[in-house]
């Protein structure tokens, strides 16, 4: 019986705030996800508790360095950074 692989994690659209879209496995680290895209995502404590990593996806603000690619309840995952990073 010849053996099957396993199913691959879905896979989700992401529109980036430079309006660049790429597509990442859900359950992805979202700072990976941003790297591969070309999108500085700003940090500081890569533990969740100072924000500078916020993001707003669809709607939700998220921290990135804590937080996963979810499954998309649309097609697209719009992504905008929550944090003006120029301040
Ligand atoms: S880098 Fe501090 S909460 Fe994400």
């Amino acid at each position: 019986m010849p053996e099957v692989p396993p199913n691959p994690a879905p896979v989700v659209v992401i529109q980036w705030p430079d309006g660049s879209t790429t597509s990442a496995p859900v359950g992805s680290d979202w700072l990976q996800a941003a790297a591969a895209a070309g999108v500085v995502i700003p940090t500081g404590c890569l533990g969740g508790s100072c924000g500078a990593c916020e993001i707003d996806v669809n709607g939700e603000v998220l921290r990135a360095c804590i937080a996963t690619v979810p499954a998309g309840d649309s097609a697209v995952l719009q992504v905008e950074l929550a944090v003006d990073p120029y301040w």
